[in-house]
């Protein structure tokens, strides 16, 4: 059998653009396994790959090639392949965690005495890397603005901003940015977008057709689905991705294992399916709450009274808002301790874009606590990432546990 390292890179059978989402995600990256004639392509845990006779003959400017797991692996390529598919990029990258992806980004594209702009309610993480650990370690300067205010992104823009970094929909405040916007504001400054749309995944939104240069997914929440295996990609031009893939991957590590990436392109068949439901359940239970007595404010970008609803049906097309639903309770902290608690059905966990709803009673990050509302200050915020249950089950869930914890009088 010939080695396959000497294969070209993306061993997958080519699927046009043309096809619908749907069918895409049924069957971009996987292939028949030629050795047992298996439909699926296979789990391949190994670390390692056959040399060619020569292994001098390996490109060494490529990574697709099958040398060596931290650096590529059959299941890796085929869930990269997928993905660049899904978001209609060029190419992708898929790393162990959404963090590894987004650390990836900012590792490979930039440098000490860069300048970067990133929403101010940013991922905590990406937070903490801004605000402490890369000015410290490498020389990088952030500056974190409330970019749905374009004139203040404009006005923290400097000769050495590299990157705007911004979230579509911020978990958990659900302030929404106007991609298109900002990668006007980027380009004429010779700076790149990047965006995390872990919680705006394809087909509700894809960046790339908005100006975004990079799109980032933590893929252990809706694109795998089912809460079982964590992952993180990068999608994009390849001139952006490559030297990803040959600085961040391959010098830092943090590679996927196999086994995870082939439950993530297992996950991703049912993602327009799953993200249907995930988005017709949040809209009905954001309704219900936001029509509750004893809830004090809900913010989701569905309801009239969100700040950006137009700018969030127009920037989807219609198709929905997320399935992140926030929420404050007029009541003490014991009584939301004890609210979530009452839950039978929601479970209260972190993570979201599971098949089962979440709920977590979050800290407002006293260091950040200026970019939470100030009911979200005062009374807690409570998130919900909404499942694939029926919502008249999950509202039953709810009602029931706040008729037991904070009756109305
Ligand atoms: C918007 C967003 N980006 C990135 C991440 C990090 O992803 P991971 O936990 O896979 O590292 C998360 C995790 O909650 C997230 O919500």
């Amino acid at each position: 059998m010939p080695n396959p390292s000497t294969r070209p890179s993306g061993p997958h059978k080519h699927h046009p653009a043309t096809l619908a989402f749907q069918t895409q995600a049924v069957h971009c990256g996987n292939q028949a396994d030629a050795s047992t004639g298996a439909i699926r392509t296979p789990i391949i845990m190994a670390n390692s790959y056959n040399l060619p006779e020569d292994p001098f003959t390996l490109d060494p400017d490529n990574p697709d090639l099958l040398v060596y797991t931290r650096e590529s692996g059959a299941n890796q390529l085929a869930l990269q392949t997928k993905l660049a598919t899904l978001e209609g990029g060029e190419d992708a990258v898929v790393l162990g965690s959404g963090v590894a992806a987004l650390h990836a980004v900012f590792f490979t594209h930039l440098r000490a005495g860069d300048h970067v702009i990133v929403f101010d309610v940013t991922y905590s993480a990406v937070w903490r890397l801004f605000a402490e650990l890369l000015p410290v370690k490498s020389g990088i300067e952030a500056t974190f603005v409330d970019v749905t205010d374009l004139d203040a992104v404009r006005a923290a823009m400097r000769p050495t901003t590299r990157i705007i970094h911004t979230e579509v929909i911020a978990n958990p405040t659900a302030k929404t940015a106007d991609i298109h916007a900002l990668a006007d504001i980027a380009h004429a400054a010779g700076a790149l977008l990047t965006v995390d749309s872990t919680c705006t995944p394809p087909p509700l939104f894809r960046p790339l057709e908005h100006g975004a240069d990079l799109v980032v997914h933590s893929l252990t929440k809706y694109i795998n689905g089912h809460g079982d295996a964590m992952g993180g990609a990068v999608i994009g031009p390849r001139e952006l991705i490559l030297p990803i893939k040959t600085e961040a991957m391959i010098n830092v590590g943090g590679a996927i294992s196999p086994f995870n990436a082939w439950l993530i392109s297992r996950g991703s068949i049912t993602l327009p399916l799953r993200l249907r439901q995930h988005l017709a359940g949040a809209e009905r239970v954001a309704e219900f709450l936001d029509s509750h007595p004893r809830v004090l404010h809900v913010a989701y970008p569905g309801l009239p009274s969100h700040p950006q609803h137009e700018l969030v049906k127009r920037q989807f097309d219609g198709q929905g808002f997320g399935a992140l639903v926030a929420f404050a309770l007029d009541a003490d902290h014991d009584t939301r301790n004890a609210f979530v608690n009452s839950l039978r059905l929601i479970t209260s966990a972190v993570s979201l874009g599971h098949d089962e709803t979440l709920i977590v009673y979050e800290d407002t990050h006293a260091d950040r606590a200026a970019m939470f509302p100030e009911v979200f200050r005062t009374h807690g915020l409570l998130r919900l990432a909404v499942g694939l249950e029926d919502p008249d089950d999950l509202i039953a869930d709810l009602a029931a546990a706040l008729d037991r914890t904070v009756p109305v009088h």
